[in-house]
């Protein structure tokens, strides 16, 4: 390898590099037919997946949540928001009558590593002994009628299979998380077991997931809102169904005549995806091979480590950084998405950020401008994938809620609430998912559809909706 590489000229390695990167780009490449296919092979498999469970791999999962929020929930709620790499708390008190959100404070804390991989007491208890905390902070601008036991609305975002509002197993852990005797058990039931080694007095009125915290939030603010969207750490939608059209829903028909579905769209998988042998390593050195292969070339947790392993490839094969492999650039997870993202933003002529983080995350020091042009390019090509492939679920939702044509003399806005800080914070990103949904739709038809930004809508929809699921409904105050 080393005369290889001593004989390879300047000129050769960089044609090279412009090779591996070439073939990259076009595996890439999600031109409008393929995105269409895409979202036409999502509206077959959620039909699939409300079928029958286990109909696909869309788990298409039946929440218990027929009624949003209304306005008109009143009191005092806590929720608890677990799910990427930081977890929530938080307390509202919910004004009723269209009053909206009188007070509300929160605390947020990131979750030590160890926790996420270790045994369900280990990670129940840090988080239950954090809300305690959090609870014992309570002050005089929040009010609980005497004699109440404090109630919580619980965001847990992962796959669960529910029995009811207030209960429901883990199907599997998905993100960074793997705690094997969690599995299979009751969220709520492990909650509410450590809430009581804390010698905390409250109950979980509403287990929910965070696309349905965010669809229940969003729909407080606006009535128009009927799916939600995470692009976070992980991805996953969810959206009003109507409830005789769930072949697996053998329950009563709500009221409403609605229901919310979980997607659990991150486990989507098709052979219309754009798969590059970069994923399919990375898939098989993940936590959970073969499982939440559309989330892993979509979401956060995931984009940075992509263009990792795309430059690791080309130090080696095209020696893009001299004539040996930065060490650090073999670490995996190093390249985290948001350096990637201030990577992709940098607009400076000598794209001095690119070089900074190129020193200080990789150790690769005096980059040349070229090579930094590559790697802004190569950030580029992997979030243009992720944000259009994102684009192309949603229209896969809108088809099957039959919102995706323009219907005339029908004035219906269909409003989609998102949330998620690779939404919130990569800009690119969230340009190139609108900017791609509304060429998906056309332009009479993207005029009705709207993106919401739902700022942290999951908690307070989980409070919300624990207010609407209260034990104490229908009890009047004394
Ligand atoms: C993962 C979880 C899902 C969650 C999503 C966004 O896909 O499985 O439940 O909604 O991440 O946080």
């Amino acid at each position: 390898v080393l005369v290889v590489r001593h004989r390879m000229k300047n000129s050769g390695r960089w044609a090279a590099a412009m090779a591996i990167l070439k073939d990259f780009e076009e595996k890439c490449a999600t031109p409008i037919g393929k995105l269409k296919q895409v979202a036409d092979a999502m509206n077959v498999e959620m039909h699939a997946g409300l079928a029958s469970e286990g109909g696909s791999k869309l788990k298409m999962l039946i929440t218990y949540v027929d009624n949003l929020p209304t306005g008109n929930e009143k009191g005092l709620f806590y929720a608890l928001d677990l799910g990427g790499t930081n977890f929530r708390v938080l307390r509202v008190q919910l004004g009723g009558e269209d009053a909206g959100i009188i007070n509300q404070e929160f605390a947020e804390l990131s979750i030590p590593p160890d926790r996420m991989v270790g045994t369900s007491d280990g990670l129940f208890d840090y988080i239950a002994a954090e809300l305690a905390k959090f609870v014992a902070k309570e002050g005089q601008d929040f009010q609980l009628p005497p004699g109440r036991q404090r109630e919580l609305g619980f965001t847990f975002s992962f796959p669960v299979l529910q029995s009811s509002i207030d209960s429901g197993t883990l199907i599997r852990w998905t993100k960074g998380f793997s705690i094997d005797d969690a599995v299979g058990q009751d969220v709520v039931a492990e909650l509410t077991r450590a809430m009581e080694k804390q010698g905390l007095d409250m109950r979980v009125s509403a287990l929910v997931n965070d696309t349905v915290g965010t669809l229940a939030g969003g729909r407080y603010s606006n009535k128009d809102v009927v799916a939600a969207v995470i692009l976070g750490t992980g991805t996953n939608a969810a959206y009003v169904e109507r409830a005789h059209t769930i072949p697996k829903w053998h329950g009563l028909l709500p009221k409403s005549g609605e229901m919310v579905i979980n997607m659990e769209w991150g486990n989507f998988r098709s052979s219309h995806l754009p798969l590059t042998d970069y994923d399919n390593s990375l898939d098989a050195e993940s936590l959970n091979p073969g499982d939440q292969i559309f989330e892993k070339i979509i979401s956060g947790m995931y984009l940075g480590e992509i263009v990792r392993r795309v430059l690791c490839r080309l130090a080696e094969e095209a020696f893009l950084f001299g004539d040996t492999v930065p060490p650090k650039l073999k670490a995996p997870f190093i390249l985290r998405t948001p350096h990637m993202s201030a990577m992709h933003h940098d607009t400076s002529a000598d794209l001095k950020v690119v070089g900074d983080k190129l020193k200080d995350i990789l150790e690769i020091s005096n980059s040349s401008l070229k090579v930094r042009k590559v790697v802004v390019q190569l950030c580029n090509i992997v979030a243009t994938r992720g944000a259009r492939l994102s684009a192309a679920g949603i229209l896969g939702i809108l088809k099957k809620m039959g919102r995706d044509t323009f219907k005339d003399g029908e004035k219906q806005r269909t409003v989609i609430a998102l949330d998620g800080g690779l939404y919130e914070h990569y800009a690119e990103y969230s340009k190139c998912m609108e900017n791609t949904l509304a060429e998906l739709l056309g332009e009479k038809v993207s005029e009705s559809i709207i993106i919401e930004h739902s700022n942290d809508g999951s908690g307070i929809g989980a409070a919300l909706l624990a207010a609407s699921h209260s034990q104490y409904l229908g009890v009047e105050e004394s």
